[in-house]
């Protein structure tokens, strides 16, 4: 028993301690799990953790009795959609949409389903979790589409709203963090593929960018 809560100790993951930007790298004396942060780190691991609560609250409150399913869109909500759930105590189902509308780091302004959802949401109250809502075209899409299928409701949750480029205005009803008009990665965002595994949110520094 002593043993397991030991090694459980042990293994709790270093993160960047300040909530505000930290230049370049996460702060002095921390251990990141990647060496070096690919640009300024906008959120850190905690930031983003206290959000995630504050918003699992809120969905607990407004949602209470109600069995909604919540419907990530991959692959960017992944982490953000994992963390989310299990700040929440109300019954809920999970489902996942697939998307595909960027390439590199800006929008083809196309968007394709490219995985469509498992359940009937016919009647059911559904909130939507993207990542980032950006000029709106893909959430746009995914809404309509959905709306069409008649659910009770449906909703919207971005963990990052940014909103300098929006064409399409929808209201989104859970915002983590608004963000510049800058490239962001991490926690589930990528560039190319690349650093969903970071623990935390960085604007992506433009030298990276071919
Ligand atoms: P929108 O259709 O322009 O709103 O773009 C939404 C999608 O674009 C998101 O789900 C992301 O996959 C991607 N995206 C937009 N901005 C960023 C960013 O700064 N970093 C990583 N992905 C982004």
């Amino acid at each position: 028993m002593t043993d397991v809560a030991v090694v459980a100790r042990e293994i709790v993951l270093p993160s960047p301690a300040s909530d505000g930007p930290v230049a370049g790298s996460v702060a002095a004396g921390e251990q990141p799990l990647i060496t070096e942060a690919p640009g300024e780190v906008l959120f850190s691991t905690e930031a983003i953790q206290r959000r995630v609560r504050a918003l699992g609250a809120a969905i607990d409150t407004d949602y209470a009795a109600e069995c909604p399913i919540l419907v990530g869109i991959l692959r960017g909500s992944v982490a953000f959609l994992a963390d989310l759930i299990r700040t929440i105590t109300v019954p809920i189902e999970v489902d996942w949409l697939a998307i595909s509308s960027y390439t590199g780091h800006s929008s083809s302004g196309v968007v394709r389903l490219l995985k469509d959802l498992d359940s009937n949401i016919r009647g059911r109250h559904v909130l939507l979790i993207e990542d980032i809502v950006d000029t709106g075209l893909t959430i746009n899409y995914v809404m309509r589409l959905l709306q069409e299928r008649q659910p009770a409701s449906l909703k919207l949750c971005t963990l990052l709203n940014k909103s300098a480029r929006r064409i399409a205005d929808r209201p989104i009803d859970y915002v983590g963090f608004d963000v510049p008009d800058a490239f962001v990665v991490g926690y589930g965002l990528d560039y190319e593929q690349r650093y969903r595994n970071l623990p935390y949110i960085a604007v992506l520094d433009p030298a990276l960018l071919p």
